[in-house]
């Protein structure tokens, strides 16, 4: 894109790693901006790893390989992302958190400067509200894996401008996405229609409609999901799920929402799904076992 030269990152975890993988990837310069050097290190290496898979699979050849990672920066310093014209946020799903790190900027960075948010289901509104330009401020969310998924949800609250919702539409698809415009309410369009089903698989279980390989099952087989709700649960994490299910019941109010009380004792026993090694299935074992719950 013609007027977007350099990108900024916040957060280099799952999203913030592959929306920095993508933005180098097409050609944009990259500055990710972590809490730690350890963070960092961590981040870079994902994405190293996703890079080599992609040429492994011949999607990539080596050289763009290369030159994805020369265009890529890291720093501790949120300073160093004052020349950026775009800055993606990508960290923890803590409002205060993430206003914390966009009044710092908004100091920072040029009037031109887009801020856009990858929350799942936090109100663009009130990070838009915590700075000075909230006519330049967006929501791009983006998939998990980001690197293979196409869609980016380009989500335009009550104060974005319209100048500066076709600047995040183009900037969307030059990244090799595929936008779609969704309106700033918890969920957008996708987590919408998905967060119910997922919980309503959790339900099931709980109500001893069927194991959780077989629902799985049912689902792919039945429905051509890739994954089943079960699968994807441990994929996106079941601590961003009932995070997720807690914002969105917050504001709608409405049962479908509302977090089982299966998902939440899970969470409080520390089963995040794959990134902690045990969700409904257990990832110590090759391939995955059901995990015992006492159902
Ligand atoms: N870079 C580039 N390409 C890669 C790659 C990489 N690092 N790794 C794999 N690929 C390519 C493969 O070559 C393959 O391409 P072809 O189809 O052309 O052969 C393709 O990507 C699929 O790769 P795999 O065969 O390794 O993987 P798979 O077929 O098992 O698919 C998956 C993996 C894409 C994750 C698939 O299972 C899937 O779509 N799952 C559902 C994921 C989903 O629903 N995500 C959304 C979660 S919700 C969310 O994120 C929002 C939120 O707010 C919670």
């Amino acid at each position: 894109m013609a007027d977007i030269k350099t990108v900024g990152v916040l957060g280099c975890g799952l999203m913030g790693s592959g929306i920095a993988q993508v933005a180098a990837q097409a050609d944009y310069q990259t500055i990710v901006r972590e809490v730690s050097d350890e963070l960092n290190a961590k981040g870079k290496a994902r994405i190293t790893k996703s890079l080599d898979k992609a040429v492994e699979k011949g999607k990539l050849d080596q050289a763009a390989r290369d030159a994805t990672l020369g265009r890529l920066s890291f720093t501790t310093k949120i300073t160093d992302l004052k020349g950026c014209d775009i800055v993606i946020e990508a960290v923890t799903e803590d409002l205060e958190v993430k206003n914390t790190l966009w009044r710092e900027l908004d100091g920072l960075c040029g009037a031109d400067t887009i801020f856009a948010s990858n929350t799942s289901s936090l109100t663009i509104a009130a990070m838009a509200a915590a700075t000075k330009r909230a006519d330049r401020f967006v929501g791009l969310h983006f998939f998990n894996p980001v690197p293979l998924m196409k869609l980016v949800e380009v989500v335009r609250t009550v104060t974005t401008s319209a100048a500066t919702f076709d600047r995040a539409m183009a900037f969307a698809s030059s990244l090799g996405k595929a936008p779609i415009a969704a309106k700033d309410s918890s969920g957008f369009i996708v987590n919408l229609l998905l967060v119910p089903y997922l919980l309503d698989a959790i339900r099931a279980l709980e109500q001893n409609v069927g194991s959780v390989p077989d629902i799985d099952k049912g689902m792919v087989l039945g429905t051509g999901y890739p994954m089943g709700p079960f699968t994807l649960l441990d994929f996106v994490g079941l601590d961003t799920t009932y995070k997720i299910a807690e914002i969105m019941f917050d504001e709608y109010r409405e049962k479908r929402y509302a977090p089982p009380p299966l998902l939440k004792r899970m969470v409080l026993a520390g089963m995040y799904g794959k990134k902690s090694g045990k969700g409904f299935y257990d990832y110590s074992t090759t391939p995955p076992s059901v995990t015992e719950l006492g159902l």
